[in-house]
């Protein structure tokens, strides 16, 4: 039996736009997010607090965090990689922090600069310090099915590096298909042994749509019970250090679908696709989602 209500996790103003070239304003990113509360969402990933010459279209993080209308009811969290970050993240008094590794050594090394083990004790401190503040943390855990350079991850490595994100207290897990390679068959194997391991209303899925597959990647982790999952209006979003990222799941083509089968979700459709007009023609390219599509013919 699938479930009757489901959490969607906006990050689109922080994966979909760190893998965007042309610089959008921080007047303009303020002005969509300000959009994306108003649609029901009830989680935002607001941006990044990343060394600016990694993501340079999120240099101006705490200008952006520090300028939206916050909204009752909603998270507004930050993705960020060590103390640092979490000291801006702190200034912009966000609600949630997130932090984030790969369980590729490579993808690793590759993103942050450091070996998996050299992370753990950067993260601890992060988490220890963000619950200090009474913040909730979230963990990323990255090419969960698949990495760019060493191909098949094996759930071993995912359980390992998971285990140490909780043991630190995370309060959520997000589980990444950063390059968008799962197939459902895939997933429903991967999250038997995540159920087994970890209690599932703890985990986010956060799918990327590279091939195509990140709705039916949703269907099947909805099937074993879990209710969590990250999306990106438009699809935009992918990791510039991961070769070959692309956009995420959408979050318009994700509503779409959990509308249609009397999911509840809390998100309108119409106000999305809204917020949706609004960063393409900042953007002054179409959005890869199905709906902006479809809107566009219209
Ligand atoms: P590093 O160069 O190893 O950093 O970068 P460092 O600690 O050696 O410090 C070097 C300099 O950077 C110092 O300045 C620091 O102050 C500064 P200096 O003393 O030389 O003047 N610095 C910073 N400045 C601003 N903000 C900071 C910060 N930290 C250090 N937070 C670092 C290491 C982690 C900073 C770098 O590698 C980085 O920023 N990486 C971020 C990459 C990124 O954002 N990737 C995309 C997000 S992950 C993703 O998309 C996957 C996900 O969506 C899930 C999925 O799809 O799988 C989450
Ligand atoms: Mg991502």
């Amino acid at each position: 039996e699938l479930p009757k209500k489901i959490n969607v996790k906006e990050v689109g103003p922080r994966d979909g736009l760190q893998n965007e070239s042309s610089r959008i304003s921080t007047v303009d990113k303020v002005n969509w997010i300000n959009r994306l509360s108003n649609s029901g969402l009830s989680y935002i990933e607001v941006t990044s607090f990343v060394h600016p010459k990694w993501i340079p279209q999120l240099s101006d993080s705490i200008q952006v965090a520090k300028s939206i209308d916050r909204k009752d009811g909603i998270t507004y969290a930050a993705l960020v990689p060590n103390r640092k970050g979490l000291e801006g993240a702190l200034e912009a008094n966000m609600d949630e922090i997130s932090v984030f590794m790969s369980a590729s050594e490579t993808h690793n090394q590759k993103n942050i600069n450091k070996s998996i083990n050299e992370t753990f004790p950067v993260l601890e401190e992060v988490v220890k310090v963000a619950k200090q503040e009474n913040k909730t943390v979230r963990g990323y855990v990255s090419t969960v099915f698949g990495c760019p350079y060493e191909g098949e991850i094996a759930i071993e490595d995912v359980v390992y590096v998971s285990k140490r994100l909780f043991e630190m207290g995370i309060d959520e897990l997000s589980l990444g298909d950063t390059i968008g390679v799962a197939n459902p068959k895939q997933v429903d194997r991967v999250l038997r042994e995540i159920r087994h391991q970890f209690p599932e209303q703890q985990i986010a899925l956060h799918f990327h749509n590279t091939r195509g597959t990140a709705l039916a990647n949703c269907l099947a982790a909805m099937q074993l019970g879990f209710t969590t999952f990250d999306a990106s209006l438009g699809g935009l979003g992918g990791c510039p250090y991961a070769q070959g990222a692309s956009g995420n799941l959408a979050t318009d083509d994700l509503i779409y679908m959990l509308d249609g089968m009397a999911i509840e979700t809390n998100v309108q459709l119409d106000a999305l696709l809204d917020a949706g007009r609004f960063i393409q023609d900042r953007l002054g390219k179409p959005l890869p989602s199905h709906q902006m599509q479809i809107d566009q013919r219209k």
